[in-house]
């Protein structure tokens, strides 16, 4: 030790310049992040509080940034219906509506959704009674595994919203995305064509 400092304080000399270091390098980063985003506010990597409004209701979650919306609704929302598959937005297991437009979840940050409304398969029903889609599904054996379906079921479902009366190819085109492992795309056009032909609740 040179003269006149201890072991003690060249340690703690150290810890403090340390400190300093660090906190200059934080700085230039978010300097760094803002000046990348033109100024825009960058958030994160700690979770950040936000409120998603799905099937209706508004729920106060905490997420961190990186957070896919179909994280958000099967972890700390609890909504299992929406499954994840291939999670890069090659399958469409994951579909819900956003403000009414079908959606891969897998492919949105929940801190993206804002003030637009989320619509899940479990949003679908009216208490007890099943949209006519789900019904149909059931009724027309329109699932095996299950895995494709509550994705397939929201698009179906989209698609009768506005289209009260589709042509097979019609269905088709609606569920193109969607991947069936099991198989079961004549069933799903089937179940389909006899939700839009049901009467309107
Ligand atoms: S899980 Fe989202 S597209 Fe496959
Ligand atoms: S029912 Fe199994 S993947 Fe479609």
């Amino acid at each position: 030790m040179p003269h006149g400092l201890s072991r003690r304080s060249f340690l703690q000399g150290s810890a403090v310049s340390g400190i300093g270091v660090g906190m200059v390098a934080q700085t230039s980063t978010a300097d760094a992040a803002a000046s990348r985003t033109g100024g825009a506010p960058v958030v994160g990597p700690a979770s950040v509080p936000i409120t998603l409004t799905v099937n209706g209701v508004a729920r106060a979650l905490q997420v961190e940034p990186r957070t896919t919306l179909a994280e958000a609704l099967r972890g700390p929302l609890d909504l299992t219906g929406t499954k994840i598959a291939c999670n890069r937005g090659a399958c469409s297991a994951c579909t819900v509506w956003l403000d009414g437009v079908t959606v891969c979840s897998c492919m949105m940050l929940a801190i993206e959704v804002g003030a637009r409304k989320v619509t899940t398969i479990e949003g679908l029903a009216r208490g007890d009674t099943l949209h006519a889609v789900q019904a149909a599904f059931i009724e027309h054996d329109a699932m095996q595994c299950g895995f494709c379906t509550p994705g397939m079921a929201m698009s179906c479902a989209a698609l009768l919203e506005h289209t009260a009366h589709p042509s097979a190819d019609d269905v088709m085109a609606a569920i193109s995305g969607h991947f069936c492992r099991c198989g079961t795309y004549p069933h799903v056009v089937a179940a389909t064509l006899a939700a839009a032909a049901r009467p309107k609740a």
